[in-house]
């Protein structure tokens, strides 16, 4: 363990307690908020009648029981988004009043068995009742637009949802606990025109942003990259594995972005050692649990201002 004094970092629950509940549900987000979530963060995307709700991909076979449900089966499709072939049934082909007959299933039920009773019982949320939740409970709400270039080739304008959706429920003031997170660089350029809250720039660990071709993440993680994004965003949300395995280098890495202006938040700590880095892992079985207290305090240790987490009840 390290010897450092465990630093206050927000706790952000990724699609509510999703290491134990089926993701993107309101049971999901209530566990969280139960076990002391800073924030509850839902993926979105839209429905047919520009509804957005908490789903990670507009496909949703994966998490709910749309492939079971004959009523639907003329719907699957395959669409091109951000340059990759999907097959599957897609939000924006299903008014809400359908979607809402739809219920969640575990996206891992092979890694997390013991979350699979809870299928069938939860429908999709839509944002604004995360919104509503995340707002009667105090805590707040870190909504992350997904796919919106793809979105806006079909006529759709999630920002514009977004924004309309935040405003509806009071929580567009620059006070309000809210942190707007995208992976395209367009939708936040805009949006810091549009509103105060806080705006965060989404790096993965490869890649570029499919908004700007040519535009690679790498180069936004170097001292002139961070103070461009410095100039829209308030923060940067960054995959864990940028910060390698080193936590002096770790530690050089934030500090570089914090120099920039940005705060920094990182993605994704799970408790199963498939998912935590090699350090932390604990015996020879993937889907058991690691060292996921001695990952959190190296993020403490390294300076980072946020962490997203599967398991927030977990945090030390
Ligand atoms: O939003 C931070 C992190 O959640 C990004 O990855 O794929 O889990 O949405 P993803
Ligand atoms: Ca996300």
């Amino acid at each position: 363990m390290l010897a450092v004094p465990v630093q206050a970092q927000i706790i952000i629950a990724h699609r509510g307690a999703s290491g134990e509940r089926p993701e993107h549900t309101l049971a999901a987000y209530e566990l969280a908020i139960e076990q002391g979530a800073d924030y509850i963060e839902p993926d979105l995307v839209p429905t047919k009648d520009g509804v957005l709700v908490a789903r990670h991909e507009n496909e949703i076979s994966g998490t709910t029981d749309i492939a079971l449900r004959p009523e639907f089966a003329s719907r699957k499709a395959t669409k091109t988004i951000d340059g990759k072939e999907v097959t599957g049934w897609f939000t924006e082909d299903f008014t809400l009043a359908e979607l809402l007959t739809l219920r969640a299933r575990e996206r891992l039920p092979e890694v997390r068995p013991q979350n699979v009773k809870f299928d069938g019982l939860y429908p999709v949320p839509t944002f604004a009742e995360v919104a509503a939740l995340a707002k009667a409970k105090k805590v707040g709400i870190y909504p992350e637009l997904k796919h919106p270039a793809y979105f806006s080739s079909i006529g759709m304008d999630t920002p514009d949802l977004l924004l309309a959706a935040l405003r509806q429920e009071g929580l567009d003031g620059a006070d309000a606990q809210v942190f707007i997170q995208c992976f395209e660089v367009g939708p936040l350029k805009r949006m810091r025109a549009l509103t105060p809250l806080k705006l965060v720039q989404l790096i993965a660990a490869g890649g570029g942003p499919a908004d700007v071709p040519g535009k690679r993440y790498a180069d936004m993680m170097s001292d002139a990259g961070l103070r461009d994004v410095a100039t829209y965003a308030d923060a940067v949300g960054i995959d864990m594995a940028l910060l390698g395995d080193d936590p002096n280098q770790a530690a050089a890495t934030v500090a570089r972005a914090k120099a920039a202006g940005l705060a920094v938040h990182v993605w994704t700590l799970r408790r199963e050692n498939r998912f935590l880095p090699v350090a932390f892992r604990r015996g020879s079985d993937p889907d058991a649990p690691g060292d996921f207290a001695g990952a959190w305090r190296v993020m403490s240790f390294v300076g980072v201002d946020g962490v997203f987490t599967d398991n927030p009840g977990e945090v030390p």
